[in-house]
């Protein structure tokens, strides 16, 4: 096999970014078909990437329409396990957005049917692809820091996600939809698991969503206790308005590291008028696009050169693990263990 013939599956904000990844920049990937449930996104989606590509309103009529080795999930969560078995079931390698599933046994049902049929399975965590973070995880790994002491990871969204993720029985609410991140980067660069969780919430500045959905939290503090004694925080907020804030702090007994920043790459301007003046990252695809473009690629090269892909189901799984225990502290108002099911 040359290229990796694709199919991606949910044309929305995060499924395009992919597939135009895979139609423009990956040559070693072929996007042959598009599958979105809602006709008027597909033909949206397939209007816009303009490739020789074919559109289905599901997964199952593409499966019996076009031969593809892969799948790249990019639906509302509580579909993706479904969604994998299908995939799974017809020896398709799958990449999975990112949070795995909404509840437990979904994650068990991911890992069983990728394990049976031994296909490749990748988890969209894309941070880990970002060279700011990957250094970062490198020099800790060296002792540059010493024992770590603390991580703090803070996960500010410009807007709400869409709406199926506003009701936390279908989605696990804005900790499994932004922050899920968040909890992945302070697992891999600690280098350990979760063990116990205490978080607050509250809703500061989305009322109506709250009058329809009265679960809904607009704001989150987390903190986290590691195995290995590390501490962790989550600073969650959504929607800040001002631009996606990803910043992550790590101090260790022997110093301090900071990855990322809100001003992006672009001059900052300093004038009499306005003194000075920077913008910002406006949206995720802006802030980690080199990193979306980085995991698509070796999701494609993992397939055709036989490597483990990385972060796998089990990283996904761990994150689904630590957000429960977080809904279930903001709902209890007590301390959480964080309990490993496989
Ligand atoms: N890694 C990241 O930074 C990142 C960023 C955004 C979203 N995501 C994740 O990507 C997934 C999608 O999020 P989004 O913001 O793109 O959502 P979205 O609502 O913009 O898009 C989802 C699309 O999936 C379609 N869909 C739903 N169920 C389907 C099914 N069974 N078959 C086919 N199509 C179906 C919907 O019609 C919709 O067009 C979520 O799991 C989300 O958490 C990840």
């Amino acid at each position: 096999m040359e290229r990796v013939r694709i199919c991606v599956v949910g044309t929305g904000r995060a499924g395009t970014l992919h597939a135009r990844n895979f139609l423009y920049q990956i040559p070693r990937a072929e996007l042959v078909a598009l599958v979105d449930s809602v006709p008027s996104q597909l033909h949206k989606a397939m209007r816009e990437l303009k490739g020789e590509v074919q559109g289905f309103v599901s997964l199952t009529e593409a499966l019996g329409s076009v031969a593809f080795d892969a799948v790249l999930i990019a639906t509302s969560t509580i579909t993706h396990a479904d969604l994998v078995e299908e995939a799974a079931s017809q020896k398709k390698h799958v990449f999975c957005e990112k949070p795995l599933a909404v509840t437990l046994e979904e994650c068990r049902k991911i890992i069983g049917a990728v394990k049976s049929a031994g296909i490749k399975f990748q988890i969209g965590f894309m941070r880990r692809y970002d060279p700011a973070f990957q250094e970062a995880r490198r020099k800790i790994e060296e002792g540059l820091l010493g024992e770590i002491i603390l991580i703090k990871s803070t996960g500010r969204g410009p807007g709400l996600p869409p709406e199926w993720a506003w009701d936390i029985r279908k989605s696990n609410g804005i900790l499994a939809e932004v922050n899920s991140h968040d909890f992945d980067s302070i697992r891999w660069l600690s280098g350990s698991e979760f063990k116990r969780v205490y978080a607050e919430a509250g809703n500061f500045r989305t009322p109506d969503v709250r009058r329809k959905y009265p679960d809904f939290y607009d704001h989150a503090v987390v903190t986290l206790r590691m195995e290995n004694g590390a501490m962790g925080v989550v600073d969650s907020s959504c929607p800040v308005g001002y631009g996606y804030d990803a910043r992550v702090e790590i101090l260790g007994a022997k110093g301090m590291m900071q990855i990322g920043e809100l001003k992006n790459k672009g001059v900052s301007i300093c004038t009499q008028e306005e003194g000075l003046v920077s913008s910002v990252y406006r949206g995720w695809p802006e802030r980690f696009a080199e990193a979306y473009l980085a995991e698509d690629r070796a999701f494609v090269d993992g397939i055709l050169e036989d490597h483990l892909p990385s972060p796998d189901a089990y990283d996904g799984l761990r994150a689904v693990e630590v957000v429960l225990a977080a809904n279930r502290s903001i709902e209890t108002g007590r301390v959480q263990e964080v309990n490993r099911i496989l």
